[in-house]
């Protein structure tokens, strides 16, 4: 139990309201870092097929905290923070690569994949001059090491040692569609990084959140290719941490809700535009169950992405209060067909930094930004479905998505 007192007073409506502060508050953010990031909780931090042989590695941020998953000579992965014990270094600063120890460009500390401490130049001194004290302990100077699982060949760590297993954090309605969508062997298609003007919060905010999808996105919602009338529900995980959200594009009801509301998918402007080429949203039912658009987000800022045929892990990295990036691994199955492959990489139009139905995420998050920074007493309304963090069927008309994270978010933090 977190004794320490609250770094701020939570709205008193609960999480259907977010205090515009923990958007720009550097306090928030550093206690973020540590209670949140280095707290109870599961962090994506790259592929097992990512890093198929011994000294593979790759790298992925926790928080503000670089962290090495690598591929061990008896075929483990082991994650470590990508920091030298010596001055603080990082060990390694390409995203990906293989090496055959860890050795520190600065003052070449060797260590192995386990996090061991192997050499240090000059423990010895020079002519019996100089060196380290008897009393020295390389044991003591290791690597930092995460706890890993490994769940469908994705690899997640932790800093945690209370944290639950990784299916008990996850919980059955995450796992499984994490088994639907990660259920046999990926092929990585590519990479996008995407630097958001924005909090971290917010796209996770824009993750969990379905109501936006269909408004927001008035392109694809022109094109009926995902609207709030089609049968979907939010799935709610963990008592609201974890989301999915997912919807059967063949089964719209909605008549002509869209065109008639007064939103901007119906209006005039919009009327003009259509697909020259209709091939860029040509699908096949990927999984045989006839959802369209699943999307699976993990707390804090993990995401997993079925849009059509594109298949992504998303995850969100902190970088400063005011600034995050979003890093986009794109894939396909090992046993598609040439076909299938070409109709993901034709798909990709659609998500990405440019893509035409996830670009609007990248810069709304920006505008909240700009719009709440002046008034950090103040507070977000989200009342669609009242305060329920409750799984909804049959309707995605709520915001119990980002309730959720918000629950997660205050539980953790203590606010
Ligand atoms: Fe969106």
């Amino acid at each position: 139990m977190d004794q320490r007192a609250p770094l701020f007073d939570w709205p008193e409506e609960g999480v259907r309201r977010t205090p515009y502060l923990i958007y720009t508050d550097p306090d928030v953010h550093e206690a973020e870092m540590q209670r949140i990031f280095r707290g109870r909780t599961w962090h994506y931090l790259g592929l097992e097929i990512e890093i198929p042989h011994a000294g593979d590695y790759r790298l992925m941020d926790v928080g503000d905290t670089s962290v090495i998953m690598v591929r061990t000579p008896g075929g483990g992965v082991n994650a470590m923070v990508n920091r030298c014990a010596h001055k603080g270094s990082m060990l390694l600063f390409e995203l990906f690569g293989n090496v055959k120890e860890l050795m520190c460009i600065y003052h070449n500390w060797l260590y192995d994949f386990d996090g061991n401490l192997r050499n240090v130049p000059f423990g010895k001194g020079i002519n019996g001059k100089g060196g380290l004290p008897d009393d020295f302990q390389t044991c003591d100077h290791g690597l930092q090491r995460l706890r890993v699982e490994i769940l469908h060949g994705i690899v997640f760590g932790t800093f945690s040692d209370e944290v639950e297993p990784l299916s008990d954090y996850m919980g059955p309605e995450m796992l499984a569609n994490t088994t639907r969508v990660a259920g046999k062997e990926f092929k990585v298609l590519g990479y996008y990084s995407q630097y958001l003007d924005s909090n971290w919060k917010l796209y996770v905010e824009n993750a969990t959140d379905p109501y936006h999808a269909t408004i927001l996105h008035a392109w694809a919602t022109k094109l009926k290719l995902n609207r709030l009338t089609m049968e979907g529900a939010i799935e709610m995980g963990r008592g609201g941490w974890h989301h999915l959200s997912w919807s059967k594009m063949a089964t719209d009801q909605g008549g002509e809700v869209y065109e008639t509301a007064q939103f901007r998918s119906g209006s005039e402007e919009m009327g003009q535009f259509g697909l020259h080429d209709p091939s860029v949203i040509e699908q096949w039912d990927e999984f045989g169950d006839g959802i369209t658009t699943a999307i699976q987000t993990g707390f804090p800022n993990f995401m997993l992405q079925q849009i059509h045929n594109t298949i992504a892990i998303r995850v969100l990295i902190p970088r400063g209060v005011e600034g995050s990036e979003l890093m986009w691994t794109v894939l396909g199955y090992a046993d598609d067909e040439e076909w299938k492959t070409q109709g993901r990489l034709k798909q990709c139009n659609l998500i990405g930094p440019s893509g035409y139905i996830s670009m609007e995420d990248g810069m709304v998050g920006n505008l909240v930004q700009r719009g709440t920074k002046g008034d950090k007493d103040k507070a977000s309304v989200m009342e669609l479905a009242g305060d329920s963090i409750e799984t909804i069927r049959n309707s995605r008309a709520s915001e119990c998505g980002v309730r959720g994270f918000y629950t997660g978010y205050r539980e953790l933090m203590g606010v």
